[in-house]
């Protein structure tokens, strides 16, 4: 693999691949196995120009646990605030000895735009509302250890989809894996063409899917939410009764709770948001090996 991008070029196969292969790397650090070598003598750049916690602390980890060298850049602190361009960074980056470079940027195609420039495998960590593909693996891989075999799942994405890359990279991942989608929320939010079922109305959905997945207003691209969003579309202890039993839930996080998911939901036993988190690192794993094997 030259990078991971984007979800649709993968067929059902390699991304089932790469899940086998986060799973066998979640054994792994649960043994608390010493660091591999898989990346010994590689050096693995983070460069994240958005806010991110779980993302940014996941890919260290990960490529720590390979054995690689990490280093790491806080646009908030880089010259990028003295005016350096993205392709002036990236080339200083690459110049110090960057091997696999990992990107989150505001601007759709920047991960791209970044592979070229460096002339490095680059993951996309997340690209505007475009693309956030290691974030659909590591949502597969839980949803493939909770169920294991998806096919013939049914799940419902509801919120903020038009602004999400979360929700685009999921929609790419799950139609490859011919799971079920529907899509739900606000019409503002669904996207215009698309050829999943949309419904605007969440309580007819709810008896009928195995995964709920929530996302979170996207306000810093402009999504505005009222009370109205939270009485249509929250989801609190008395819509999570009218859930099948053993669907489970799930959401990318941040969470932002009394908005799309409350506290009792969050905490509850139908939730997979921490088991998220902890395949991220596992499912990160995977990837970063599968570019470094290229290096
Ligand atoms: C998401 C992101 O940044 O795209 N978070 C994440 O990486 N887990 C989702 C979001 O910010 O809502």
């Amino acid at each position: 693999m030259k990078r991971f991008t984007s979800v649709a070029p993968l067929d059902a196969a390699e991304l089932l691949a790469l899940v086998e292969r986060g799973v066998e790397m979640r054994r792994r650090l649960e043994l608390h196995e010493p660091a591999g070598h898989e990346l010994a003598g590689r050096t693995v750049a983070n460069l994240f120009f958005e806010p991110s916690t779980r993302t940014r602390l996941s890919f260290d980890l990960a490529a720590q646990r390979l054995g690689a060298n990490v280093i790491t850049l806080d646009s908030e602190v880089s010259s990028t605030t003295k005016g350096e361009s993205l392709r002036d960074t990236v080339l200083t980056v690459t110049a110090i000895g960057a091997d696999i470079l990992v990107v989150r940027h505001r601007e759709e195609g920047a991960a791209d735009q970044v592979a070229e420039w460096s002339g490095r495998p680059v993951v996309n960590a997340g690209d505007g509302t475009n693309e956030h593909p290691t974030q659909a693996l590591l949502d597969v891989m839980t949803i493939h250890r909770k169920f294991q075999d998806l096919r013939g799942l049914s799940m419902a994405i509801v919120g903020d989809i038009a602004h999400s890359r979360v929700a685009n990279s999921l929609m790419a991942a799950m139609s490859t894996l011919e799971v079920d989608l529907t899509l739900v929320g606000p019409s503002e939010w669904v996207p215009p063409e698309t050829s999943f079922t949309v419904t605007h109305d969440l309580d007819e959905v709810l008896p009928m899917v195995d995964i709920l997945y929530l996302l979170r207003v996207q306000t810093e691209r402009g999504s505005v939410v009222d009370d109205r969003y939270i009485e249509r579309y929250g989801v609190g202890r008395e819509r999570a009764t009218r859930l099948r039993e053993g669907a489970v839930v799930m959401h990318p996080g941040p969470i932002n709770r009394g908005v799309e998911i409350s506290d009792e939901v969050a905490d509850s036993p139908r939730s997979l948001i921490l088991e998220q988190v902890a395949n991220g690192v596992p499912a990160r794993m995977a990837v970063l090996e599968a570019l470094g094997a290229g290096t």
